[in-house]
C-alpha cells in the first residue's frame, strides 16, 4: 500500500494544510527596523512601518494568519505600554490591516513583554496578583480589537481571563472578535529563544505559579473546560511536540477547534541540529507539523509557516 507516492497521498489519514498555519511576528519600536533574532533563525523584529511589506510576503506565500507580539522600548511594573492605543502592536495591526485586509490578525494578550519584571501580570510582592491582572488584560484586548484584530489570544494563564476579556469585548461592540485561549500552557524550557527575542525572561523566579506542570494532562482538560465555559472559541496547547497526548485528549473531549504552538525552542533545536549536519531541517520540520496535526490540532502557530506551505505543496 505504500509503494507509490500517489497511493501514499491517497491513503494519508491526516492532511496538513496551509489553511491552519499562523506566523508569529515580533514588533519593536523605532523606524525602518528589521533586526534578525539570533536565537530564532529566520525570524526578525520589525518596526510597525516595516510590517505591511512583511505581511504582504506572508499572504503571498499562502499563509492565512499572523500572531503579533510587542517588544516596546518602555517597560514598567504594570506593563502600561500594553494598553497604549498607539503602542507597538496596535500600530502594527493597523499597518497590516491596510496592507493585507484579508490576512487574519491575532493579538497576543499578555503582560510579560511589557513589564520590567517580565512576569505575565501585575505583581503583589513577588507573586502575580490574579485579579488585578484581569483588568489590564481586558483593557489590552479592547485596545487590540479597536486596532482591528480578528482574534485575541490571552496567554497570561490568569484565572478568569477569558471571561474578563469576553465581557469587555461584548461591552465595546467587539462581539465578533474571537478568543483563542492559551488554555493549556505549560511551564516549559522550550520558550527560551522566545524570551530572548522578546526580552521577557522573568527578572526573578519562574512561571510555575501560573503555567502548567508538564506532568499533568487531566489538569489541562480542566483548564480547557473552564475556558470554554468562559467563552473561548478556540483552545490552544503549548508547546506542541512534547504535549501531543494533551492535544489528543482535548481534541477528543471537546467540540471546539484545537490549536497548538510549535514554540521557539522546538524551531530553534531543529535549525541548530541541521546547522551541524545532524538532521535534515525540512524533513524534521514537516514531520513535527504532521505529528501535531495527527494529534488533533487544526491550527498550528509556527515560525516557519511560509516554509511549511512550500513543503506541503511539493509533497
Ligand atoms: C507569553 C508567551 C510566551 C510565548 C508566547 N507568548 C512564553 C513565555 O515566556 O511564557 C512563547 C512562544 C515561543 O516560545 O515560541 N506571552
Amino acid at each position: 500500500m505504500r509503494q507509490s507516492r500517489v497511493l501514499r497521498e491517497m491513503l494519508a489519514e491526516t492532511r496538513l494544510t496551509r489553511h491552519g498555519l499562523v506566523q508569529p511576528l515580533f514588533i519593536c519600536d523605532g523606524e525602518a527596523v528589521e533586526r534578525p533574532i539570533e536565537s530564532l533563525p529566520g525570524q526578525a523584529q520589525f518596526s510597525s512601518d516595516m510590517i505591511g511589506e512583511r505581511a504582504k510576503q506572508i499572504q503571498a506565500a499562502g499563509v492565512p494568519a499572523v500572531i503579533l507580539f510587542g517588544i516596546p522600548d518602555h517597560k514598567d511594573p504594570v506593563g502600561s505600554s500594553s494598553v497604549d492605543p498607539s503602542g507597538v502592536v496596535p500600530r502594527a495591526v493597523r499597518a497590516i490591516r491596510e496592507a493585507t485586509p484579508e490576512l487574519i490578525v491575532i493579538g497576543d494578550v499578555c503582560l510579560c513583554e511589557f513589564t520590567d519584571h517580565g512576569h505575565c501580570g501585575i505583581l503583589d510582592g513577588q507573586d502575580v496578583d490574579n485579579d488585578s491582572t484581569l483588568e489590564v488584560l481586558a483593557q489590552q484586548a479592547e485596545v487590540l480589537a479597536n486596532a482591528g484584530c480578528d482574534i485575541v489570544a490571552p496567554s497570561a494563564m490568569a484565572d478568569g481571563q477569558v471571561q474578563a476579556i469576553r465581557e469587555r469585548l461584548d461591552g465595546t461592540s467587539h462581539e465578533k472578535v474571537l478568543i483563542l485561549s492559551y488554555a493549556a500552557k505549560y511551564a516549559s524550557a522550550f520558550y527560551g529563544p522566545f524570551r530572548e527575542a522578546a526580552g521577557s525572561t522573568p527578572a526573578h523566579g519562574d512561571r510555575r505559579g501560573y503555567q502548567m506542570d508538564p506532568r499533568n494532562s487531566r489538569e489541562a482538560l480542566q483548564e480547557v473546560a473552564l475556558d470554554i465555559d468562559e467563552g473561548a472559541d478556540i483552545v490552544m496547547v503549548k508547546p506542541g511536540l512534547p504535549y501531543l497526548d494533551v492535544i489528543t485528549r482535548i481534541h477528543d473531549a471537546f467540540e471546539v477547534p484545537v490549536a497548538a504552538y510549535h514554540v521557539s525552542g522546538e524551531w530553534a533545536q531543529i535549525q541548530a541540529a541541521a546547522d551541524r549536519g545532524w538532521i535534515d531541517a525540512d524533513e524534521a520540520y514537516l514531520e513535527s507539523l504532521d505529528s501535531i496535526r495527527r494529534a488533533g490540532a487544526t491550527i498550528i502557530i509556527t515560525y516557519g509557516a511560509e516554509k511549511a506551505v512550500a513543503l506541503i505543496d511539493k509533497r
